[in-house]
């Protein structure tokens, strides 16, 4: 049992004890998804190297979009949903302030935003919420197979968490951030312990010293 499972346990236990059961359940609602050990696994073995897969998904202006269009630059790509009430926010607001640091490479970096909740986060809404962070982040939706797919391919849990007391529902879901590389490949993830310097240095690192493969495309 992994120290995470643990926690959620313990936060589960105090909820059922009932006093003061709802603020457990706030803390429940702000807890980070629980990843199965399959997925807590992932990054040590060789199966990194099977993370991410090309897409086609469609944008915050409904267009179509392939993954094979940012073949020469970085992705960093976060799954998430607009209503998320403080966990993507942070993400995208660390990814923003990296972009920043890395001044004028940041136009070989394309940020990304895979909603896991296609169901509200049509392209509209996207085109709002993005724009927030920055003018250059891609929001992509798609339907509920489409986003099952991708989500499969970068193995990100998801799952629908019920509001409390009639409030909208919530998505549970893995908060990484991918920086997949110039052939489109995973590089690294980042969590919310990384610092945008972090992801920063990462990426100038990578456009450094570019995968063989991205010099003979
Ligand atoms: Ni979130």
């Amino acid at each position: 049992m992994g120290r995470t499972t643990k926690i959620v346990l313990a936060v589960w236990a105090l909820a059922l004890i009932g006093a003061g059961g709802w603020i457990a359940q706030d803390a429940l609602l702000k807890r980070e998804p629980v990843m199965t050990a399959e997925q807590k696994g992932f990054f040590t073995t060789d199966a990194a190297a099977a993370i991410g897969g090309p897409f086609q998904l469609t944008d915050q202006s409904g267009r179509k979009r392939s993954s094979e269009e940012f073949r020469g630059k970085l992705m960093l790509i976060y799954f998430g949903f607009t209503y998320c009430p403080d966990v993507c926010p942070t993400a995208l607001t660390v990814v923003t302030t990296a972009l920043d640091q890395l001044g004028e490479q940041a136009d070989a970096v394309v940020p990304i935003l895979i909603t896991v909740d296609p169901e509200r986060d049509t392209p509209a809404v996207l085109k709002d919420y993005v724009a927030q962070f920055s003018p250059r982040y891609i929001g992509l939706t798609g339907s509920e197979r489409e986003i099952a797919q991708v989500a499969k391919a970068f193995r990100v849990y998801y799952a629908k968490s019920p509001g409390s007391g009639g409030a909208p529902y919530l998505m549970d879901h893995t908060s990484l951030l991918y920086l997949m590389d110039q052939n489109g490949r995973f590089h690294t993830h980042f969590t919310h312990n990384n610092r945008a310097e972090d992801i920063a240095a990462a990426v100038r690192k990578l456009l450094a010293n570019p995968p063989k493969q991205a010099a003979n495309n």
